[in-house]
């Protein structure tokens, strides 16, 4: 295969693939800050279609993000266009050939660029590695397929290797859209969400809180009462006591000593509290409001919900959460 009589590489034929001359996603006009760009090689482009979408969309066409692809068959040399070959020592399947990739990755890096590789054997992706990545300026994600990729692409090319979980995808693709909407939505400006910087250091490593919204009983299940207090002080208490619980239920994992402290901490505090309290306790709203241990000593409730909060749906979410 590498016999085959030399072509030039042809990398105008991986923006043809993408639907004309015109990458996939253009950046739009350019903001303050210089966009933060990412090249994905990919023998796939056509795959990353949804990413002109939503959130990801605004983004490139507010300058804030570029994201351009190489396809590596447009860096081979031979007449077929060859990206993979039978692997060395025998074996199921074929493995992608280290020249196309090197050569692609080659056209756009510099020593400054983050160069990863979408593996399945990669250090687990997460959202500490997610701001990681948003500090640089370049990304070049590799996107391997078949059986694997020539190991000296691991070795010698890739300054980083992820895993976005314990499954084998059948390409790497999926993983490098994960990757990118991950990176993307903690660059500044791309949210456009005044207290997104806020809530990521307040919910950081936590699972999100439960959120609700209108109507205040649905089907007969009720919005806590907490959240229709317009108390913003018991509401944040409110949200980080659920998200530490929460938190501690289904991902112990996560639950750093000083997270553990808390949970501790703040249920000693109540039930001493509790039992200073001559009161009787607030009903709990029928299978809502499931606080362990929470005091129903809220401010009282009003008549009617305070107004929501006047924002698009797509900027809603808590930024840094984990849920
Ligand atoms: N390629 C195949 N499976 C993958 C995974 N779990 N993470 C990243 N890249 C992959």
């Amino acid at each position: 295969m590498s016999d085959e009589p030399l072509q030039e590489p042809n990398p105008a034929a991986t923006k043809r693939a993408l639907g004309g001359d015109e990458p996939l996603l253009e950046p739009g006009p350019a903001e303050s800050r210089a966009p933060v760009r990412i090249d994905v090689v990919t023998l796939f482009p056509e795959m990353f279609a949804p990413l002109q979408h939503s959130i990801l969309g605004r983004a490139i066409e507010q300058g804030l993000l570029a994201v351009s692809y190489l396809n590596p068959r447009d860096f081979t040399a031979d007449r077929h266009r060859t990206v993979d070959d039978y692997p060395y020592g025998g074996g199921p399947g074929m493995v992608m050939k280290a020249e196309p990739i090197f050569l692609a990755v080659e056209s756009v890096a510099s020593p400054e660029s983050a160069i990863i590789l979408l593996s399945p054997a990669g250090r687990v992706f997460s959202q500490t590695v997610a701001a990681e990545l948003a500090a640089h300026d370049h990304l070049v994600l590799i996107c391997g397929h078949y059986e694997g990729v020539d190991e000296r692409v691991r070795e010698h090319l890739a300054t980083d290797e992820l895993s976005i979980g314990d499954y084998v995808l059948t390409g790497g693709e999926l993983a490098a859209m994960v990757v990118v909407d991950a990176v993307a939505r903690l660059l500044p400006g791309v949210l456009g969400h005044a207290e997104s910087a806020g809530d990521e250091s307040h919910s950081h490593g936590l699972l999100e809180y439960p959120q609700y919204t209108r109507p205040p009983t649905f089907r007969g299940w009720p919005v806590p009462d907490r959240l229709l207090s317009g108390h913003h002080a018991e509401i944040a208490k409110w949200r980080r006591r659920q998200s530490l619980e929460r938190t501690a239920a289904r991902r112990p994992d996560l639950m750093t000593p000083d997270l553990l402290a808390e949970l501790a901490d703040d249920g000693s505090k109540k039930r001493s509290r509790r039992r200073r309290s001559t009161a009787a306790p607030t009903p709990v709203a029928q299978g809502a409001d499931r606080e362990v241990g929470a005091a129903q000593d809220d401010a009282p409730v009003p008549d009617a919900p305070p107004p929501l909060d006047a924002r698009s749906p797509d900027s809603s979410s808590v930024p840094g959460s984990l849920a």
